[in-house]
């Protein structure tokens, strides 16, 4: 009830801040428990002192250097901002107190504490965080009582696929900890890279670090020109593990296992299954990514790397992945076989048991336990102490809480920060395409978590895989803060607070304050896009955010205008619109015309072969991808015939999905043909892509490739995309 009123009173706040009498009421996000008012006020200022109690030395160092204040513990006295403990408040809460003569923070421990000084940052002008706090600042006294939600509240970053090195790491985790997300699950091993040092097996990282050039792992995802990568060393890992730690933020170390491996798999070939692949369709390439669970030496090797990461991480979990394993190379190999016989189990799937078993075995007897993907406990062998972390669905966040393990729930439709946010904007859809609301708006009751369920739940995950990162690094240097916020914004409030103000109360906060912060942060955020609509021979466009500018530009012409009224023209589809507000921009909007496709006659056929289960068809009505038999040499050829000559304003032409440059044809050029017969070359391939604005009808398209492969068995091609002349 006490929120409940809070929150009306800021919206109250909110809406006449300049009329109320008393102060607003703080929009600190994550929504703190209560705050109550009290009299008086406090000045901040550069005599400010702060007073950690003994042990509290580095968060007092932490606060004095976004403050530009003096840490002493000896000057507890008048002024002073004091920090200490107080342990029965419990794990992670705080009681942050400005009074007339001081302010305390006191936490439950030492991450309690931390949450105070992030939620006194919410009290501050929003220049604190560029550490350019405006001192002195006048503080209404008030008293804040806080405490978690959930213990866990995580965020995954995929460092194998793009490689994020420790510089941008550390501001992510400032980032992170701004919003009291405690644990950073670090996806460090996947089929394209290996980023953590292995003392005992340095070829790890010294091969397995890098894709492309001469490395033996194939160059993969946008990056095929260059050797691509970078690692941690031990070293390096221990300095973040230790300036997380100052931030209340653990971080978990995940090497994907046993799937997701084709990378060590290029290291160390021999721990895959015993059997001849057939290469044909990859160029001669071993794809498999699977280890054998029937070679004992392979225990042996991942002791020495388990082992490592035991030492290195203070974590008491080290996750060790079993998603997405491709059973079918365990059906295939004689070794597997024979375990499969030994273990009485008629299905390979069932290998996966066993082999993380034998990992959990090794954990333990280094004081550890593990952390697995959702899959890993669908035969229940697994100790109730592993923690799953549930992506795949609610279904398989439910059935593992419901079969007693502690469940990180983060399923893909809300948590996956890789997903695009509106369909015609950047990144993955194929759990969803959602946007901060969506998230904000994720319900466990709602989605059947009842009872004793309920308090399995050890909380939440945003997650960010980074195989489409990689090719927006260099023209798009925004991408992963624009694919994290607001989201994970919502992600803390959900993970620290809940939900129970609802959107409005939410969004509220996020206009009027947290955007300000998340520009002071320095962070290139999404804003929502602006509402565009015709009439009276205009076109009109209104931000839905309140302090945010509209802009728009014409298509064709890179130079944006500042919109103040509406555009007279009879071409409206030729406007694109977009919302601004500090460092936050929102996607580019037009009208709906601007977005009509059609649909002529289509033949394709290509010289790569066609999947018979992913057949040409598909393209051909329009209805979605089909896939060749192999994979490309210079050479290869995709022929679009279009039953009559087509007269459009915009062709797309795409090879591999969108948004996920691997099944592409990697390098080639394209004809174009007004007749069917006598082509001309008219463009280059872009990430395995074309754009073509023809002046004339078209008959044909033909894309010529001139690589040797894409690192996969396959292309894929896309229907075309045709708008018509308008
Ligand atoms: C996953 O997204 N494969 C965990
Ligand atoms: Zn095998």
């Amino acid at each position: 009830m006490i929120r409940t009123l809070l929150s009306a009173c800021w919206l109250c706040c909110a809406v006449h801040c300049a009329a109320a009498a008393e102060p607003p009421l703080p929009a600190v996000l994550p929504a703190p428990r209560s705050v109550t008012q009290l009299d008086g006020g406090f000045t901040l200022d550069a005599a400010t002192v702060v007073c950690p109690e003994q042990g509290l030395e580095p968060l007092a160092d932490y606060l004095s250097d976004y403050l530009g204040l003096a840490s002493d513990a000896a000057r507890a006295g008048e002024g002073a901002l004091v920090l200490r403990t107080e342990p029965r408040l419990g794990a992670e809460a705080y009681e942050l107190r400005i009074l007339p003569g001081r302010i305390e923070i006191a936490g439950g421990d030492r991450g309690g504490v931390f949450c105070g000084i992030q939620t006194l940052f919410q009290l501050l002008p929003p220049e604190v965080y560029a550490r350019r706090c405006p001192l002195p600042v006048r503080l209404a006294c008030r008293e804040v009582k806080d405490a978690p939600r959930y213990a866990y509240r995580g965020m995954m970053l995929d460092v194998a696929r793009t490689w994020i090195g420790p510089e941008p790491l550390r501001r992510y985790i400032d980032l992170m900890a701004y919003h009291k997300i405690n644990k950073l699950h670090l996806h460090l091993a996947d089929d394209e890279g290996w980023r953590i040092e292995i003392l005992s097996h340095p070829e790890l990282t010294e091969i397995g670090g890098f894709r492309g050039g001469d490395s033996p792992v194939r160059p993969v995802y946008g990056k095929w020109d260059e050797k691509y990568g970078g690692y941690f060393t031990q070293r390096e890992m221990r300095e973040l593990i230790d300036y997380a730690a100052v931030r209340n933020i653990e971080i978990i170390p995940e090497i994907d296992l046993p799937g997701h491996s084709r990378n060590i798999a290029r290291v160390h070939p021999e721990i895959l299954c015993r059997y001849t692949p057939d290469t044909a369709p990859s160029n001669g390439y071993d794809l498999r990514s699977a280890w054998c669970p029937a070679r004992e030496e392979n225990y042996t090797l991942l002791e020495d790397i388990l082992g490592e990461l035991c030492a290195l991480f203070p974590s008491p979990y080290i996750h060790i992945g079993g998603d997405e394993v491709e059973a079918s190379q365990w059906a295939r190999c004689p070794d597997c076989r024979a375990m499969m016989r030994r273990c009485g189990l008629t299905e390979a799937r069932g290998l996966q048991d066993r082999f993380m078993e034998r990992l959990a075995a090794i954990l333990a007897r280094h004081g550890k336990l593990p952390a697995v993907w959702n899959e890993s406990v669908r035969g229940r062998r697994l100790g109730r102490d592993t923690r799953v972390h549930g992506w795949e669905s609610m279904k398989a966040c439910r059935d593992a809480l419901a079969a007693g393990y502690p469940t990180v729930v983060m399923p893909a439709a809300w948590f996956y920060f890789d997903m695009r946010q509106t369909p015609r904007e950047e990144g993955h859809d194929w759990a969803a395409v959602f946007d901060v609301r969506k998230t904000y708006g994720f319900d466990l009751r709602a989605e059947g978590v009842t009872g004793e369920e309920l308090r399995r739940v050890a909380g939440f995950e945003g997650a960010f895989w980074s195989e489409a990162y990689v090719s927006h690094e260099p023209e798009r240097p925004d991408y992963l803060d624009y694919m994290l916020f607001p989201r994970l914004c919502a992600l803390a409030e959900l993970a620290w607070h809940g939900n129970d103000e609802g959107w409005e109360a939410f969004y509220d906060r996020l206009q009027h304050a947290h955007y300000d912060r998340m520009s002071a942060m320095g962070v290139r955020y999404r804003l929502f896009p602006p509402e565009v609509s015709t009439g009276g021979g205009a076109v009109a466009a209104k931000a839905p955010d309140a302090g945010a500018e509209v802009w728009y530009r014409v298509d064709g012409d890179t130079t944006a205008h500042r919109y103040v009224r509406p555009v007279a023209t009879c071409g409206p589809h030729r406007y694109l619109f977009h919302t601004r507000r500090g460092t936050g921009r929102s996607p580019e909007v037009g009208v709906p015309a601007r977005y009509r496709t059609i649909t002529p006659g289509l033949r394709l056929t290509t010289s790569m072969g066609e999947s018979a289960r992913i057949p040409y068809a598909n393209v051909e009505r329009y209805a979605t991808f089909a896939r060749t038999a192999h994979t490309c040499r210079p050479g290869d050829w995709i022929l679009y015939e279009f039953a009559a000559p087509v007269r459009c304003r915009e062709m797309v032409l795409q090879t591999g999905n969108r948004q996920l440059p691997k099944t592409i044809v990697t390098t080639g050029y394209v004809e174009v043909s007004a007749d069917g017969l006598n082509f001309e070359r008219v463009a280059e391939l872009e990430k395995g892509s074309v754009v073509l604005r023809p002046e004339g009808p078209v008959r044909a398209v033909r894309i010529v490739s001139t690589a040797e492969d894409n690192g996969c068995a396959y292309v894929t091609v896309q229907p075309p995309r045709i708008l018509p002349v308008l």
